[in-house]
C-alpha cells in the first residue's frame, strides 16, 4: 500500500487540473456511472485519503472529481484482472477521460466554496456527504440535499451569517 501511495503522489504532481465531469440534470434523475467506482474499497479497505482523489477540496470551491490522471498511478497494469478493474484500466491505456456525473452541484447563482467550509470551518465531508467510505457503489442521492433550508440551518447552528447576499453573491 506504501508503495501505491508513492506512485500516486507521483501522478498527483503531473495532473494539474483537467477534469471532465457531466452534470446531472435534476434530483430525478437516474445517474448510471460509467464505472462502478467503490469508496468502500478505495477509501475504506485501502485508507487513500479523500483530498489524494478530490484534490482541490482544500484549496478550491470545487472539490473535484478524479479522472485517469489519478487512477493511472494504480491503474496503468490490471492487478487481479476483475471486470471494473480492466475496465478503468482501458481507459487509462487508451487516454480516454472517464465520464462521470456530478450529483452534487449548486445552481449557479448561489456560492458555496470547499475551502471555506473544509480548510477554514474544519467541517468533516461527513457532516454534508454521510459516510462515503462504506458505500460499495457511486451515490444516486444526496446525503444532505442542497437546499437553502438546509445550508441555513447549519449556518444558524454555527452561528454563521445568513445574509442572503452571502450566499447569493
Ligand atoms: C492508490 C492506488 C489506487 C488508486 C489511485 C486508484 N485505485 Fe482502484 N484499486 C486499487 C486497488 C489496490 C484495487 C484492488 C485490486 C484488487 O484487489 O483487485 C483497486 C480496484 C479497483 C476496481 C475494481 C474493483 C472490483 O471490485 O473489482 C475499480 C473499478 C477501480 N479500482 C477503479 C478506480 C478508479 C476509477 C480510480 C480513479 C478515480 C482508481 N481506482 C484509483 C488502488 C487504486
Ligand atoms: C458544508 C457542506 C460540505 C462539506 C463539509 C463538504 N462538501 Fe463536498 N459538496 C458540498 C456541496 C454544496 C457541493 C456542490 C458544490 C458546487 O456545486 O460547487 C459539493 C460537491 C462535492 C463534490 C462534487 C464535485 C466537485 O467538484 O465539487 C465532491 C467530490 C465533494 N463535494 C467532496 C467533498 C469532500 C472530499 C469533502 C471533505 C474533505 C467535502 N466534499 C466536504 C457540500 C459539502
Ligand atoms: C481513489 C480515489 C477516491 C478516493 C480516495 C475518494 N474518492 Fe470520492 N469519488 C471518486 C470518484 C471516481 C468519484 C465519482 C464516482 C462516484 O460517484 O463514486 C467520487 C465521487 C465522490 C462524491 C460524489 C460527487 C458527486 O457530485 O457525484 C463525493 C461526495 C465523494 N466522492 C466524497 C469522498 C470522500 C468524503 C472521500 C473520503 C472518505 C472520498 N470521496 C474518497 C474517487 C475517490
Ligand atoms: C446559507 C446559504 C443561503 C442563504 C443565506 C440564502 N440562500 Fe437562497 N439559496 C441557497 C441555495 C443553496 C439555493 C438553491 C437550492 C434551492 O433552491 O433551495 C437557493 C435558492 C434561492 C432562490 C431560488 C430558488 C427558489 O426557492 O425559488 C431564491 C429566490 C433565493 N435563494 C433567495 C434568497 C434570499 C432572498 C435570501 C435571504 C433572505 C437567501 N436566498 C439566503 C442558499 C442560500
Ligand atoms: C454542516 C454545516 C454547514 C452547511 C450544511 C453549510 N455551511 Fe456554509 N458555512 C458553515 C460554517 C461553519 C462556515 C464558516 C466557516 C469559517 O469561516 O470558519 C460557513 C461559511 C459559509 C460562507 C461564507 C460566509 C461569510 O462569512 O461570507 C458561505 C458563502 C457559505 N457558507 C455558503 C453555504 C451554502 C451555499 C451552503 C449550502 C449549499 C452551505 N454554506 C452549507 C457551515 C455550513
Amino acid at each position: 500500500m506504501k508503495k501505491l501511495l508513492i506512485l500516486l503522489a507521483i501522478a498527483v504532481g503531473f495532473s494539474a487540473g483537467v477534469f471532465v465531469v457531466n452534470r446531472a440534470v435534476s434530483r430525478e434523475e437516474k445517474v448510471v456511472q460509467p464505472i462502478d467506482f467503490s469508496h468502500a474499497l478505495h477509501a475504506g479497505k485501502y485508507r487513500i485519503p479523500c483530498m489524494a482523489c478530490h484534490q482541490r477540496v482544500m484549496m478550491g470551491a470545487r472539490a473535484s472529481i478524479p479522472n485517469i490522471e489519478v487512477c493511472g498511478a494504480c491503474h496503468s497494469t490490471p492487478m487481479k484482472k476483475t471486470p471494473g478493474e480492466l475496465l478503468v484500466y482501458r481507459y487509462v491505456s487508451r487516454h480516454r477521460q472517464i465520464p462521470w456525473y456530478s450529483i452534487y452541484h449548486v445552481p449557479d447563482y448561489v456560492y458555496f466554496s470547499h475551502r471555506r467550509h473544509v480548510a477554514i470551518g474544519k467541517l468533516d465531508c461527513k457532516d454534508c456527504h454521510g459516510d462515503m467510505a462504506s458505500l460499495n457503489s457511486p451515490p444516486t442521492t444526496q446525503f444532505l440535499q442542497i437546499k437553502t433550508q438546509n445550508c441555513w440551518n447549519c449556518h444558524e447552528k454555527h452561528n454563521v451569517t445568513t445574509d442572503c447576499s452571502h450566499c447569493h453573491r
